[in-house]
């Protein structure tokens, strides 16, 4: 039995449907200005093992109200975007899907995290008519979206597959070389920006 139980073919459609929008914001882009929103986008219904496994490791019982409520990102998509005013574009766009509120924002892109990583990180409240486990119908279903250029893309997919690597020799040394590639991507980052608006205005 899923975790998720009955809900999981409502939190289906339920990211069904803002991927589609989003997709669909996209071509509306694409059509007036000629240029993608967004590289890709990627989402997932967090999967069982990782779903226990997170619930016993914030000490909660292994039910699907925790899964939907104790932890928000049971729904997650990832919008990986060519450049860094995109991503505040497409947080703009979302902000305004019909049916979806903000219910929290962490800029990681003005604020890294202290080992470098980088981000802009939405959990939305999705209404839908379906019930939600709360057995209040419209139901709420939280979704948390990933924003990130593919520059910060590509370190948090490094960082992530070092982490789970035992045995490290030397771990701090690196943690630091790590965090430097952050900061010279982030540099990359914003150089690839000023291209763009200087390619714009020619
Ligand atoms: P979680 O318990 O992991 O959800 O953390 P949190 O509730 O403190 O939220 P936060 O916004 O910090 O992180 C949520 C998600 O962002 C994680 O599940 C990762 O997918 C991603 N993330 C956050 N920090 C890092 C990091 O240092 N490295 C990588 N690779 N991913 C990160
Ligand atoms: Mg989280």
């Amino acid at each position: 039995m899923s975790i998720y139980e009955g809900y999981l073919e409502t939190m289906t459609a339920v990211m069904d449907r803002i991927v589609h929008l989003i997709e669909e914001n996209s071509r509306r882009h694409e059509a007036e200005h000629g240029e993608k929103l967004y590289e890709h986008l990627s989402h997932r219904i967090k999967g069982d093992d990782s779903m226990r496994e997170k619930l016993a490791r914030l000490g909660v019982d292994p039910t699907a109200r925790n899964a939907l409520r104790a932890v928000t990102d049971a729904i997650g998509l990832r919008v990986v975007c060519l450049f860094i005013d995109d991503v505040y574009e497409n947080v703009q766009l979302l902000k305004s899907l019909p049916g979806c509120s903000v219910v929290q924002e962490k800029d990681y892109i003005r604020n890294a995290k202290p080992n470098g990583y980088r981000s802009y990180h939405m959990i939305l409240d999705v209404e839908t008519d379906a019930p939600d486990v709360d057995g209040h119908a419209p139901g709420h279903y939280f979704v948390e979206i990933q924003l990130r250029t593919i520059a910060m893309d590509t370190w948090a997919a490094l960082e992530h597959e070092l982490k789970y690597k035992k045995h490290i020799a030397n771990p701090e040394l690196i943690a630091q070389e790590l965090h430097r590639c952050a900061n010279e991507l982030a540099s990359c980052d914003v150089s690839m920006q000023t291209l763009r608006k200087i390619i714009r205005e020619l």
